[in-house]
């Protein structure tokens, strides 16, 4: 498995992983499907930005995961701290690239100075919250029937991770 920066290429597969998600799953609290145009611009909003979408790639050369960041609260004292996701394609799930996908993304962050990275995780989403806790997130606060999909109240779980040994910018 590779892991790279999204191309233009990779569109069309992000969009079908992040609607296939929409529509079936608490992991985006998202009612609307996207098409590759909208995806489009998100992209070039992140490079722009310098926020990494990154995206791992099997061994037949088939996208099927993506990996991004972007800031976690819009003030200027939170610049250090962002919010990242991760989708991997439903039929790929299970086999390691949600946590190879997090690697980079966390290589990612701390190479450009980012202090803290937040998750923001359905509290039933088991695989989520198993797979940070691999990676070394913390459960820091839960905020309970904040959300709603699918006809019923949705618990938000934070976790964190905070690179040791960046220092204090001035
Ligand atoms: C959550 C998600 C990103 C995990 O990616 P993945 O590639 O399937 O996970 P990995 O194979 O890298 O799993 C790494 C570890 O996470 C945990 N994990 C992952 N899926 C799990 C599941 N369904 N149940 C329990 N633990 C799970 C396990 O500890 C696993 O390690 P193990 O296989 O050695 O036991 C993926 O299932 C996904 O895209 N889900 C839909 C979208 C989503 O929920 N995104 C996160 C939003 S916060």
């Amino acid at each position: 498995m590779d892991i790279r920066h999204a191309i233009e290429d990779d569109l069309p597969i992000i969009t079908e992983i992040y609607n296939h998600a929409v529509r079936t799953t608490t992991a985006i609290w998202n009612d609307r499907v996207v098409d590759v145009a909208n995806r489009a611009a998100w992209l070039k909003a992140h490079d722009e930005a310098d926020l990494p979408v990154l995206v791992s790639v099997d061994d037949d050369g088939v996208v099927n995961g993506y990996a991004t960041f972007g800031p976690w609260r819009a003030w200027d004292g939170y610049k250090y701290t962002v919010e990242h996701s991760v989708y991997v394609h439903k039929a790929a799930q299970r086999k390691g690239v949600g946590k190879a996908l997090m690697h980079a993304l966390m290589g990612a962050a701390r190479e450009r100075g980012y202090h803290v990275m937040i998750a923001g995780i359905e509290s039933g989403n088991v695989g989520s919250l198993r797979l940070h806790e691999q990676l070394g997130f913390q459960k820091v606060g839960e905020c309970p029937q904040v959300g709603c999909k699918f006809g019923r109240w949705l618990d938000l779980t934070f976790m964190q991770v905070t690179f040791e040994g960046c220092p204090l910018p001035k």
